[in-house]
Formats: structure tokens, C-alpha cells, sequence
């Protein structure tokens, strides 16, 4: 019986092929997405300038969208210790509630389904590709080998909304650490009154981290 059981715990304990990034880093994210809502197509196109520190648990960036055209520039600040997101646009401050923190990392459980190498030469980068599911989405995301440094993502499926959805994010310009700790402060305006939640249509539920 007692064998039983400890070999259960083995199992249980066995570490995943996940991998996780620096604890805090800094870089760029460009984001295609398409999505079908209510029979209409939508393309979205991001630029995301991304500061992460997951001991702090939160995440700031500076937001390049174009959705059908339109262009939506923010500045958003997710603090995950409160469970909210401010997002601040043409000097308003709006607050919506987020889930719950998540590491910024490729899961235990996802499977490698590449070791290969961008670049070439003396020039090329060891990279794993990884394979797992993130809310009903399939996600394929290749990281460098060494280090797990995301390099870019392909992500598809039905999200939890019901929207089908197609994204391609690829990531570049990472480096370690926070150059500004003051991306995480919440501006005043967030704080001076409790302004209504008001989303930003079409916006909700594409913005999709690598991770996410
Ligand atoms: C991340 O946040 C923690 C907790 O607030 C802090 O101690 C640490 O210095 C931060 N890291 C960077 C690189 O700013």
C-alpha cells in the first residue's frame, strides 16, 4: 500500500518540459489577429510595447491597435494583485476586472514538438517549439532553447466567448529587468474617481499575450 502511494507522488512530481522566461522583462510584441463575430470578419493589427514582472504581478504596456482600420492607442496597466486592468486613452482612465494571474510561462504539460533553429550559420539561435492548449486555444509557441525567451506564437481556436479566432505574435527587442519601475504606477486619473466600467468594443477578448 505505502509503495502505491509513493510511487503516485513520483508521478505526480515529475517535472514538465515548461520553461519560463526572466522573472522581469522588458520588449516588443507585434500581433495579428483575426476573428468572426456576428458573421463579420475583423482584423486586428498590434504593437505592444510589454513590461513584465511576474514576482509583482503585473503587467504594463503601450498599445498599437488597428481593428478594421481603426487606430486605438492606450496605454494599459493589469495589476493582478487587485484584479484589475486600468486602461488609459486620450487622457481617460477606465477600469475593467481581469482573471486570475497566470505565470508567465509554457505550461508543464505542453509537448515539444520542434528543437530546430532560427537563423543559420555561426548566426542561428536554438529554439523549441511547444504545443498546448491555453482556455480551449491551441497554441504553438516557439521559444529560444536556451533561456525560453518567446520568439513568436501561432494561436487559433474558439474562445471562451464563443468568437473563433486566428492570432500569429511574434516578439522581439527582450531584455532582462524593468528600465522604469514607473510603467506600474496607476495614474491619478485612475484613481481620482471609480468611472464606470466601459469596455472598448472589439478590443475585449483579442488582445492575447504569448502566454495568455
Ligand atoms: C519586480 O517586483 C518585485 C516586487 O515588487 C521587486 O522586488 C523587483 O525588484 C522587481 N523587478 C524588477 C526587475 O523591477
Amino acid at each position: 500500500m505505502l509503495r502505491i502511494v509513493l510511487a503516485v507522488v513520483l508521478v505526480v512530481t515529475i517535472k514538465g518540459e515548461g520553461c519560463c522566461p526572466y522573472d522581469a522583462w522588458e520588449g516588443f510584441e507585434g500581433l495579428l489577429t483575426g476573428t468572426v463575430q456576428g458573421g463579420q470578419s475583423h482584423l486586428t493589427q498590434g504593437a505592444f510595447t510589454l513590461h513584465l514582472n511576474n514576482t509583482k504581478r503585473m503587467v504594463a504596456s503601450e498599445v498599437d491597435l488597428v481593428v478594421d482600420g481603426v487606430v486605438i492607442r492606450l496605454k494599459s496597466i493589469q495589476d493582478y494583485n487587485t484584479g484589475t486592468e486600468y486602461d488609459i486613452m486620450d487622457g481617460k482612465c477606465t477600469k475593467k476586472p481581469i482573471g486570475q494571474w497566470k505565470p508567465q510561462c509554457i505550461p508543464d504539460d505542453a509537448k515539444v514538438v520542434q528543437n530546430t533553429y532560427i537563423g543559420a550559420g555561426s548566426e542561428k539561435v536554438a529554439v523549441k517549439t511547444y504545443l498546448y492548449t491555453d482556455n480551449g486555444l491551441q497554441v504553438y509557441a516557439t521559444v529560444t532553447a536556451s533561456g525560453c525567451i518567446p520568439v513568436m506564437a501561432a494561436i487559433s481556436g474558439t474562445t471562451a466567448q464563443g468568437v473563433p479566432t486566428v492570432s500569429v505574435v511574434e516578439f522581439s527587442g527582450i531584455t532582462s529587468g524593468i528600465k522604469d519601475p514607473s510603467v506600474f504606477s496607476i495614474p491619478a486619473i485612475c484613481n481620482s474617481l471609480d468611472i464606470p466600467h466601459q469596455h472598448i468594443p472589439i478590443f475585449k477578448g483579442l488582445r492575447r499575450s504569448f502566454f495568455h
